[in-house]
């Protein structure tokens, strides 16, 4: 089903509308700060960039005055396209295709003299890091590869607590790799990315490297709507015919997180620290060709995680969350089954000091309160309202109606589709 947003602007009016708040939330981050900007902006390749973690990155390496190379496929999620796309040169290229497709990516590096660091989001196949850096050798300062908690997944680990950074290590077995290949194959493509960076390293040809590996994230402009779609599912309720449920079998899991804003800086202060031309890290920098847990200090379980969105919604009173649903699994958290992350090392060498649990919940759900009505988030609100249409309940137009109540925001079924 289409829905359109007819919100009583104009469409002329409502376009000034993105341009200016396009810019707006260019220049609002650095009105209050005194932004450095640095004597030579530093060079940088981003693969992505215009997602939920690479657009935050993005946005404040911008601020800083450096100069952003994106190679990604060209989808501009959120509001990425006005506050990240028009401060950056721009490589369409698909990974998933062959690299000698990808010209352009070719091209510029031939012309470029070499990169302070490169950062990598998007790498989901060892090819695509193999290509990547048959293209980059000898030309990188720093590699910085995203990675994930889901590496985890098809390690054995010889404890219960939470998954040290050293417990990465694959099964000896190769029926048992294999098995666990099979259940995770997102986990062992993410590994099998990692370990292409260190053996390119070890070999001599690959670029000092640190892979950050990451839990399900949240915060602001989400691109896989998780966190949304549990807090519109909650607001909604009573429009809505599914039940807010927990399942029994995650009922217990502590869970890591990580916010996007910790993230992005984090990213953002070791490209800083990082030039081309320096032959290492000043001392105290962090050891270089390894991997970070980056999580949350708290780790709460999705019952918790409901009942605090509950709680910053002020709906304790009136949503009931279950905790067993039968058949019934809509379960967004967490995304592994291998428990949470021990961060003591990134805490140690990377002085990672993330943002609280608390302000993390508030600071998120008021985001997503917010973007329901905000006109130039049109594409993820229609996300969301095909969503909740599609996945709880089978009267589309009650969604229509909730929103209309609950937001007072109006959204008209398009008619001229016939
Ligand atoms: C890049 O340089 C290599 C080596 O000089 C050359 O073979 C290749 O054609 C160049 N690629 C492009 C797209 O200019
Ligand atoms: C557990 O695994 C780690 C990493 O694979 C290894 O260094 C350690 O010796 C193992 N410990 C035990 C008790 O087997
Ligand atoms: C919840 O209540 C507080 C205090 O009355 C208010 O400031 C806040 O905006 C409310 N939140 C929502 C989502 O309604
Ligand atoms: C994390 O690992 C460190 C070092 O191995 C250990 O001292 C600490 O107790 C662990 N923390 C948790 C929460 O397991
Ligand atoms: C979390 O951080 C906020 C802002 O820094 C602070 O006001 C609050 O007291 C902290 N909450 C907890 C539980 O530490």
């Amino acid at each position: 089903m289409f829905v359109t947003a007819t919100e009583g602007t104009s469409p002329l009016l409502a376009c000034l509308c993105r341009m200016l708040l396009g810019l707006w939330l260019v220049i609002a981050p650095g009105l209050g700060m005194a932004v450095e900007v640095p004597v030579t902006p530093k060079k940088i390749l981003i693969f992505g960039g215009n997602g939920f973690m690479g657009t935050r990155t993005s946005e404040l390496l911008i601020d800083a005055g450096h100069d952003l190379t994106l190679v990604n496929r060209g989808n501009w999620y959120w509001d990425s396209a006005f506050t990240v796309k028009p401060y950056t040169r721009h490589i369409t290229c698909d990974r998933a295709q062959a690299i000698e497709k990808c010209l352009k990516l070719e091209e510029f590096l031939n012309n470029s003299e070499g990169l302070d660091a490169v950062i990598d989001f998007s790498a989901y196949h060892p090819q695509y890091m193999e290509d990547a850096l048959s293209l980059l050798t000898g030309k990188v300062g720093l590699y910085i590869y995203i990675s994930t908690d889901s590496v985890y997944e098809v390690c054995e680990k010889n404890h219960t607590e939470p998954s040290l950074e050293t417990d990465a290590v694959r099964p000896s077995s190769p029926d048992r790799q294999a098995e666990l290949e099979a259940t995770d194959s997102y986990g062992h493509y993410k590994l099998a990315c990692e370990e292409v960076l260190a053996r390119h390293r070890r070999e001599g040809s690959g670029p000092p490297y640190i892979s950050l590996r990451l839990p399900d994230v949240v915060g602001p402009r989400d691109s896989t709507y998780r966190w949304w779609i549990y807090q519109l599912w909650m607001r909604l309720r009573h429009f809505l015919e599914k039940d807010v449920i927990v399942p029994a079998k995650v009922l217990n899991q502590p869970i890591s997180l990580a916010y996007v804003e910790d993230v992005a800086q984090t990213i953002f202060q070791l490209v800083q620290s990082r030039n081309k031309y320096e032959s290492s890290y000043s001392p105290e920098g962090p050891p270089l060709d390894q991997a970070y847990n980056l999580a949350l200090h708290e780790t709460p379980t999705l019952y918790e995680l409901l009942k605090d969105i509950r709680h910053e919604l002020n709906l304790t009173d009136s949503i009931t969350i279950k905790t067993d649903g039968g058949h019934e699994t809509i379960k967004l958290y967490p995304s592994v089954h291998a428990g949470p992350m021990n961060i003591s090392k990134a805490v140690k060498l990377l002085g990672w000091s993330p943002t609280n649990y608390s302000t993390v919940v508030k600071d998120t759900v008021e985001f997503y309160e917010k973007a329901i009505s905000t006109v130039h988030f049109d594409d993820p609100r229609r996300y969301m309202i095909r969503t909740m249409q599609t996945y709880f309940t089978s009267k589309p137009y009650d969604v229509i109606r909730g929103l209309g109540e609950v937001y007072q925001v109006y959204f008209g079924q398009r008619r001229d589709e016939l």
